[in-house]
């Protein structure tokens, strides 16, 4: 298998890193913000981490969702027209904002991020191409919590949720997965990985003296509907199933 790599940064996505992409249901480019952006971003995010309410996902990591609302460092960053322009070439579809995560392993964590896909969680109708960016602002070797994905299994959309603590989950649900080859991908800050929402994935815990600092934003096709089901996001809004969601908290990108 081709290394899933484009080196250079974000302004031409090439068709060999779409086609990549399509076949695996992820791929890594480097410098997809530079150093400088990615030092500032992290300051950023720690800062929001430290002042906002986050969501603590066991000892796995701690969660800040939606934070582009309000934080406009974080939102430039977001909305970053490298991300918003690569997603958009990559699905091959009109794309809308789902959510952003600031995603941070503390030090010493011990524990991973086991195999999961991301779509099941979600209370989603209609969204056959939904993609995660997932940037490093620090350097993130494996024993950091890197991402390590699963190829070409991103066709598998019959799965229930799969729980991120625990390292059967996906593999009691779907035991070809466990034996088919994972790919790891290191990155360094500044660099990032794209997932299809359907690709499985996992992190290693963080064993190394530094905080993993990540910013992952999931965008769905735009024609996305609710299905009804709860989530954090679309929980306060009151939405009846089959709405389409809306431009202003969901916005379209990448036109
Ligand atoms: C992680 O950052 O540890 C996992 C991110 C993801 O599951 O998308
Ligand atoms: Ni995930």
């Amino acid at each position: 298998m081709a290394a899933q790599t484009q080196s250079g940064g974000a302004n031409n996505i090439s068709q060999q890193t779409i086609d990549a992409y399509r076949r695996d249901g992820f791929v890594r480019v480097s410098g997809m913000i530079s150093k400088e952006e990615a030092e500032k971003y992290r300051q950023a995010a720690v800062a929001a981490a430290a002042a906002n309410k986050s969501l603590t996902v066991g000892d796995i990591f701690t969660q800040h969702v939606n934070i582009w609302r309000s934080d406009p460092v974080m939102r430039s960053l977001t909305l970053h027209p490298n991300v918003t322009a690569a997603v958009r070439k990559l699905a091959g579809v009109p794309l809308r904002l789902w959510h952003d995560q600031i995603l941070i392993k503390k030090p010493h964590n011990n524990t991973p991020t086991e195999f999961h896909q991301d779509q099941p969680y979600w209370p989603h109708a209609n969204s056959t191409h939904p993609i995660s960016i997932w940037i490093a602002l620090c350097d993130v070797p494996p024993e950091r919590g890197c991402m390590t994905f699963i190829p070409g299994f991103q066709h598998r959309d019959d799965l229930a949720p799969q729980n991120l603590g625990d390292a059967n989950s996906l593999f009691d649900m779907c035991p070809e997965m466990q034996w088919a080859p994972r790919v790891t991908l290191p990155v360094r800050a500044g660099d990032c990985t794209f997932h299809h929402g359907r690709c499985p994935h996992q992190a290693n815990a963080n064993s190394t003296d530094q905080a993993r600092v990540a910013h992952a934003v999931i965008f769905i096709d735009a024609c996305t509907t609710y299905n009804g089901a709860k989530h954090v996001v679309t929980d306060p809004l009151g939405l009846k199933a089959g709405a389409v969601l809306e431009d202003e908290l969901f916005p379209v990108v990448g036109e």
